[in-house]
């Protein structure tokens, strides 16, 4: 893959019930990254779809009364609605019931099949339809009668039938040799240490197939073996890219990934399970593994079965799709879980957004307005406090390409809130509004390095809040190929003398 070619996929969802705001998360974050990227000179595929097979959602399927295909057209629309609300720029929508994707998944088993890493036998032990997944002993607790995974919390069942196995427990070495060569496979490094503990304490083999339901895709020459559900849902990051098409040019271009991005909950199928399938299969595994945290309502994840859930399509029409993108971003630390409430979301968007980016841009762009007939000159006559504010922003500017490329969004996030809160107190104390009577020249100065600021701040917070942005973007008349997060390290994005456009409130603060 050229350096420049960069994959980066959400998971695909369960159309089990309506999308919540952990769906919405997981999305925005991995959109985030593409544009970034994008904005970067990089030749993107972002990629995200839904996750349609399974005993769970043959299971909601029967629940609404209807064909599972069906069933699954009408949520799957839902999600791909939900692609639009949140500003998604995804280039790829797929469902697994597509035919492409069948392709692939036979592909990939019978070159399973091929390198003798399926046998068939009988799994007998605990299964949790809620998360499509196999648990030991060891990790079931039991309540009220009850069992339960101590991992997830799920309730499990027991399940004794025919199936085939992957020999997960043969690539256990080869898995941590693995994990030894690319120290930045899983991140951040807390959950690359978990995964690394669970290998350690050792594999065993994994159940890939099911025969007491049918929904699903069948084993190719088995058809009472209906693939496991994560085999065939993790198989998805390649039919999307033509595979088994190792010759299509999107397949030699975007493999392998460069950045799977998902949540905590699924760091095993996506750390141990998939990129065993993989090497077991002759093909390399994605780059990386970025697990994210959980978002909480109070203390818990925030999920259907938990009934305490905020729903992001209300919020986007109540607040807006840049605020929620931005509020989220900026709440959830890196790699950790968050608590969200509506209290806060208003606060964040009326001390960052309001009063901090969206006022920055509005008085200097009425002031431009109303005093300067929306033209400004530089001159060659730096003050101490202009120099001042650029040395400051090169410095917090320093580490964010960085920070991005890391998936550290709050430390970039903060820096550049940074930069617009001290443009913001360089504009107070500068006082501009006092000198266009006596010195215009300095006036001048302060409200050009004011416009520069607001482009690069602007630049760096695009891939974050696109719509705002570009707006102002657009009213400071940069082109897009501008747009270019390597450019806001240089000395000016915007040109000496400038005319500008006029530009609306961005944001409304709520009282
Ligand atoms: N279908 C699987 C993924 C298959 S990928 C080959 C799945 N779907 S899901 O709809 O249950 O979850 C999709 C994503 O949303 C996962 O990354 C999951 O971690 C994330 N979230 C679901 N609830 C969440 C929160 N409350 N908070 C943050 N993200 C969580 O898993």
């Amino acid at each position: 893959m050229n350096p420049n070619n960069f994959y980066i996929t959400t998971p695909i969802y369960y159309p089990s019930g309506q999308p919540h705001m952990g769906h919405a998360y997981s999305s925005i974050l991995a959109d985030v990254f593409a544009r970034f990227q994008r904005n970067s000179n990089s030749n993107v595929f972002f990629l995200t779809g839904t996750d349609e097979h399974g005993l769970k959602i043959q299971k909601a399927a029967e629940k609404s009364k209807l064909e599972p295909l069906i069933y699954c057209n009408n949520i799957s629309k839902v999600f791909k609605d939900l692609t639009k609300k949140l500003n998604l720029s995804n280039d790829d929508f797929i469902r697994t019931t597509e035919k492409r994707h069948h392709l692939a998944v036979h592909d990939l088993w019978n070159r399973l099949i091929k390198s003798g890493d399926i046998y068939l036998s009988k799994y007998k032990g605990w299964y949790s339809v809620s998360d499509e997944a196999y648990y030991n002993n060891d990790e079931i607790v039991e309540k009220n009668g009850k069992k339960f995974s101590t991992f997830s919390g799920s309730l499990v069942e027991w399940v004794e039938e025919e199936s085939f196995f992957f020999k997960l427990s043969s690539w256990e070495r080869k898995l941590l040799s693995f994990y030894d060569e690319n120290k930045k496979f899983i991140l951040p490094l807390s959950r690359r240490n978990e995964v690394i503990n669970f290998v350690k304490n050792g594999l065993k083999d994994l159940s890939i197939s099911r025969t007491s339901f049918t929904w699903g895709i069948k084993v190719p020459e088995n058809e009472t073996h209906i693939i496991y559900v994560w085999l065939d849902a993790l198989t998805n990051y390649l039919s999307a890219i033509n595979f088994p098409n190792t010759k299509d040019k999107l397949y030699k271009n975007f493999w392998p990934a460069s950045v799977h991005v998902i949540g905590k909950d699924i760091l095993r199928f996506h750390a141990i399970y998939w990129p065993a399938f993989l090497l077991a299969s002759g093909l390399k595994p994605p780059s990386r593994v970025f697990g994210h945290g959980w978002i909480l309502s109070g203390d818990e994840k925030m999920s259907k079965s938990k009934g305490n859930i905020l729903n992001p399509v209300e919020i986007v029409e109540k607040y807006g799709i840049d605020e929620l993108r931005y509020y989220l971003m900026k709440e959830v630390a890196h790699g950790s879980d968050g608590s969200i409430s509506l209290k806060s979301l208003e606060n964040c968007i009326n001390s960052d957004l309001a009063n901090n980016y969206g006022n920055l841009c509005q008085r200097i762009f009425s002031f431009i307005r109303n005093n300067c007939d929306n033209k400004v000159s530089k001159n060659k006559n730096l003050s101490n406090a202009d120099k001042n504010l650029i040395n400051q922003t090169s410095k917090l500017c320093k580490n964010l390409i960085n920070d991005m490329e890391n998936q550290n969004l709050n430390t970039y996030i903060k820096s550049v809130i940074d930069i617009s809160f001290l443009t913001n107190k360089y504009i107070n104390d500068e006082e501009p509004w006092k000198l266009k009577d006596n010195d215009v020249d300095k006036m001048n100065n302060i409200l050009h390095l004011s416009l520069e600021q607001i482009a690069k701040i602007s630049i760096m917070l695009n891939p974050i809040i696109p719509l705002a942005t570009s707006k102002v973007l657009n009213a400071l008349n940069i082109k897009s190929n501008l747009n270019n997060l390597f450019l806001v390290e240089s000395k000016s994005v915007i040109s000496d003398n400038i005319k500008i456009k006029n530009l609306d409130i961005l944001f409304k603060k709520i009282s």
